[in-house]
C-alpha cells in the first residue's frame, strides 16, 4: 500500500499490523473479557482521586499536557485511508428531545438551566445559554437543587439543596427503562436526556428487526442506552473505562429487574476493546459511540478524541455488521464543527454505501407545563451512518 493511501495515527510508532494479517480467529481466547466483565472489580485505579473527585466518572478531565498513551494501544493498527464513493448525506440534521414524564428542559438563561429530573427541579451551569431567561426568579428559587462551582463542563463543584436535603439517587424512567438519577461531583445527574433522540431511533430500529441486533455501546457511562436497547430486544455489550459508572449501570439494571437481560457489562479502554474485537473477527449491528474529549482507560490509558477518534472509528467500520448496520458517533463539548465528525464518518465509511446524516442534538425548553416550546438548547454534535 502506498503512503499516501495509509496515514499513520498521530504519535504512532511504525509498528502496526498490516491488515493482511488480520483478524485473528474469532475463536481467539477471550481472557481479557472474561476478567473485565466482573466489573473490573480487580482492576487498580491508576491514580488517586483528587479529594471530592468521582474517579473516572463521566465526562473525564484533560490529562496533563504531553500525556501519552501506552504504546500497546496505539501501535497495534494504523489507520487505513478507505477508498471507494462516499455515503450519501444529509446535513443539516436537527434531533431535538422534548419534554417526556420525567425529564423536561423547563427554562434556561444567563448561563444556567432549569431541568426537570423525576420529581426534582434543578439547576445547573449552562454556557451555551448565552439568551435571557423566559421564566420568573421565583420559578427558579423554587429548584431543589443548584450546582455551584467552576462553570466548565467537566469542572469540580457541588450540589447545593435550598430546601431539604436529598439522597444521592432517586428513581427515573425513560422509554420504558427504569434508572436512578443521580448527584454526581461533576454537576452530570446519571443520564444525557438529549441521547434520547438516539436512544428511541435506535430502539425502533432494534424492535423492527427479525433477530436479536448485537449493539455495542462504548463509552456507555450509565449504562441507560444498554438497558433501553436490551429491552428492546438486543443483545448489548457495554463498555466503560470507570468501574464506578458499571456499577452505577448494574444497581439501574436491578433497579427496573432486568437482572437476565443480555448485557455484557465490560470495565475497559475502548479502544483496547474494540481492537481486540477486530482481531476476532466480531461483528456487531448497531455501534454506539459516545465519547469525551478526553479519558483515560482503567490502566491509564488515555483517549484524546482529535488524536484518537479517525482510528477508533475505522476500528468501528471492521466491526460492523456487513448488511443493515449503524454507527451513531456523538461528541460534545470540542471546538468542532458537525462537519467535522461528518466528512470523517463520510470518509471512514468510503466503499460501504449507506447515509451519512449529521448535525447537533437539542432539547427546547417546554416551560413549566412542558407543553410551552421555547428556545433550543444545543448539546452536542452527532454523526450517524446506516447501511444501505
Ligand atoms: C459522557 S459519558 C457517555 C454518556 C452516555 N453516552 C450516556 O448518555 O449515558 C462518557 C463516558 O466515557 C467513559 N470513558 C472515558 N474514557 C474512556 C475510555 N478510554 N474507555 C472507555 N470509556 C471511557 C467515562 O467513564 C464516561 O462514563
Amino acid at each position: 500500500m502506498k503512503d499516501k493511501n495509509r496515514r499513520q495515527n498521530k504519535g504512532t510508532a511504525a509498528t502496526g499490523v498490516a491488515r493482511a494479517q488480520r483478524p485473528r480467529p474469532a475463536s481467539a481466547p477471550r481472557k481479557a473479557d472474561k476478567a473485565a466483565s466482573k466489573t473490573g472489580a480487580q482492576q487498580a485505579p491508576s491514580r488517586r482521586p483528587a479529594p471530592g473527585e468521582v474517579r473516572g466518572e463521566a465526562r473525564n478531565r484533560a490529562p496533563a499536557s504531553g500525556a501519552r498513551a501506552p504504546a500497546a494501544v496505539e501501535s497495534q493498527r494504523r489507520l487505513i485511508v478507505r477508498t471507494g464513493e462516499v455515503p450519501a448525506e444529509r446535513v443539516p440534521l436537527i434531533l431535538e428531545t422534548a419534554g417526556t414524564d420525567d425529564y423536561r428542559l423547563i427554562d434556561s438563561g444567563a448561563g444556567e438551566k432549569l431541568e426537570q429530573y423525576g420529581p426534582y427541579r434543578i439547576v445547573r451551569p449552562e454556557a451555551q445559554a448565552l439568551w435571557p431567561r423566559s421564566l420568573p426568579t421565583h420559578v427558579w428559587d423554587k429548584a431543589d437543587a443548584i450546582f455551584t462551582g467552576d462553570t466548565d463542563e467537566d469542572g469540580m463543584g457541588r450540589w447545593r439543596f435550598p430546601g431539604a436535603a436529598l439522597g444521592e439517587t432517586w428513581p427515573m424512567r425513560l422509554l420504558d427503562t427504569d434508572f436512578y438519577g443521580r448527584f454526581t461531583a461533576f454537576r452530570h445527574v446519571g443520564v444525557f436526556p438529549e441521547q434520547l433522540a438516539h436512544w428511541s431511533w435506535m430502539k425502533a430500529r432494534v424492535e423492527a428487526a427479525d433477530r436479536p441486533l448485537k449493539v455495542l455501546n462504548l463509552f456507555g457511562y450509565t449504562g441507560v442506552a444498554s438497558l433501553v436497547a436490551a429491552r428492546a430486544g438486543a443483545e448489548v455489550t457495554h463498555v466503560d473505562a470507570s468501574k464506578k459508572a458499571i456499577g452505577w449501570a448494574r444497581e439501574n439494571q436491578a433497579l427496573g429487574r432486568g437482572e437476565k437481560l443480555p448485557i455484557r457489562w465490560i470495565c475497559e479502554d475502548a479502544m483496547k476493546f474494540i481492537l481486540r474485537e477486530e482481531r476476532r473477527g466480531s461483528r456487531y449491528d448497531i455501534i454506539l459511540a459516545d465519547p469525551p474529549k478526553f479519558g483515560r482507560g482503567p490502566n491509564g490509558e488515555v483517549w484524546q478524541l482529535f488524536d484518537n477518534l479517525p482510528l477508533m472509528l475505522d476500528v468501528c467500520r471492521e466491526i460492523l455488521a456487513p448488511a443493515e448496520a449503524a454507527l451513531v458517533l456523538t461528541a460534545y463539548s470540542i471546538r468542532a464543527s458537525f462537519y467535522s465528525i461528518h466528512e470523517l464518518v463520510r470518509e471512514t465509511m468510503r466503499g460501504r454505501g449507506g447515509l451519512v446524516e449529521s448535525g447537533e442534538l437539542v432539547i427546547r425548553e417546554g416551560g413549566i407545563d412542558g407543553r410551552t416550546p421555547g428556545r433550543a438548547l444545543s448539546t452536542s454534535l452527532f454523526s450517524r451512518w446506516t447501511s444501505a
